[in-house]
């Protein structure tokens, strides 16, 4: 019988379980001195001037979008290639995304296509209109990142800011030239840049996110926001702070507990170690399916530190006589867990219904009927690997064209 392999599995360390026992014994719960230490840590970890932990990175993208006054009559561009939460905080403050197409090797936003649709926008010829264009939104797909030198030229021309949705790039680098230094996800290209640790994320926090900017400004905003708009956080407030705070503007309660920034801090510090063994996997991945005709393995140049957050394959359709979602049901059936990032973006029901139509988006539209997910995970067994290769290998060949 094959081992049945789960999509993620968590590794969180004794010194993580002992440091979230500390917190509970300490008598502060909350928002406390364990977030204070998580945020400079993880600042530094990035090389960012200013950090606030919250409980989501959605959280921290729609903090980000609050405090850059995100507004009606506003347009952003956002990848279709994406997780909802990117495009909802632009219609949480009542703007409205501008679907913008991916790169099919990498699933990234494709910079040629976000020119051409905002150029499209400016002529009035997309299924969704505003008053002006303000932004853009850049996502690094599983860890693959984007170009931020690239994306800030752009913005840069025609007056964007730049919030990087990093929800999956930590840690994660890329190069513009082969000697020049490593270019962090959060080392200041992006107005905010922000960063998610959901259970299965590079680190984790159960849930969690961080924002981290370059600019103070942003980030006061921010901070306020993120605890009910107060001009003082709970923490300083219940030590030694003043009883009368006052509501400066009606905020959100996004603020994250010390319970799980005692988790994130060990997480923190094993980032690498972590990120290392996901490379692993993915090593063996490209070893060991390379060779399958039938697949297309994620690519990863030399200018990129890839955090392995995900390993997408893309099915060779031409090459196979099942399809994605047969391949998958088959998976599931051997006990194996895949995924799918994403069903993009304009073929969901919320963005349809707009206007967004498969043509407008051509490149994603084709490249999502071919993806899946394989489960990639520190810890993940030598059995587990095998267990995934030979059933993928098995299935391409039974089903070979
Ligand atoms: C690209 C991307 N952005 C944002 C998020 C939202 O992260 P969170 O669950 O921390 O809000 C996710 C979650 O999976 C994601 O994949």
């Amino acid at each position: 019988m094959p081992t049945s392999v789960p999509f993620f599995r968590p590794k969180l360390s004794d010194a993580a379980i002992a440091e979230v026992e500390d917190t509970l014994r300490s008598g502060w719960l909350t928002t406390g001195p364990k977030v204070k230490r998580f945020e400079a840590a993880f600042a530094e970890a990035v090389g960012a001037e200013h950090s606030l932990a919250v409980n989501s990175c959605t959280a921290a993208m729609h903090l980000a979008l609050e405090a850059l006054d995100v507004g009606p009559g506003q347009a952003v561009l956002v990848p279709t290639m994406t997780f909802a939460a990117t495009a909802a905080v632009v219609r949480h403050m009542g703007g409205t995304p501008i679907l913008v197409d991916c790169e099919p090797a990498t699933g990234n936003l494709d910079l040629a296509d976000a020119a051409a649709k905002a150029d499209a926008f400016e002529r009035g010829s997309l299924p969704v209109s505003a008053e002006r264009l303000v932004g853009i939104m850049p996502v690094h797909v599983g860890g693959h990142m984007v170009d931020m030198g690239a994306v800030r030229a752009f913005a840069d021309q025609r007056g964007l800011w730049v919030v990087e949705d990093a929800a999956h790039a930590f840690p994660a680098a890329y190069r513009a030239e082969p000697d020049a230094a490593w270019q962090q996800a959060g080392q200041g290209t992006a107005d905010v840049t922000c960063f998610s640790f959901y259970a299965n994320k590079t680190i984790t926090t159960g849930e969690g996110g961080m924002a981290v900017s370059p600019r103070d400004d942003l980030m006061e905003r921010m901070r306020v926001m993120s605890l009910h708009g107060l001009s003082k956080d709970a923490w300083k407030r219940y030590s030694g702070g003043h009883w009368d705070y006052r509501v400066i503007s009606p905020g959100f309660k996004y603020n994250l507990t010390d319970i799980a920034a005692a988790i994130g801090l060990h997480q923190l510090e094993r980032a690498e170690e972590l990120r290392l063994e996901r490379q692993a996997v993915a090593n063996r991945y490209a070893e060991q399916l390379g060779e399958v005709s039938q697949l297309q393995l994620p690519v990863v140049p030399a200018d990129r530190i890839h955090s392995w957050h995900l390993y997408p394959l893309r099915l060779r359709l031409d090459q196979l006589k099942i399809d994605r979602n047969a391949f998958i049901d088959a998976l599931t059936e051997t006990g194996i867990s895949t995924s799918v990032h994403w069903r993009p973006l304009h073929a969901h029901p919320a963005y349809e219904s707009l206007g967004w139509l498969p043509e407008h988006l051509p490149a994603a539209s084709a490249v999502w009927q071919r993806l899946v997910t394989l489960p990639l995970f520190p810890g993940m067994r030598e059995d587990e690997v095998e267990s995934v290769v030979a059933a993928v290998t098995e299935l391409c060949r039974q089903h070979a064209r």
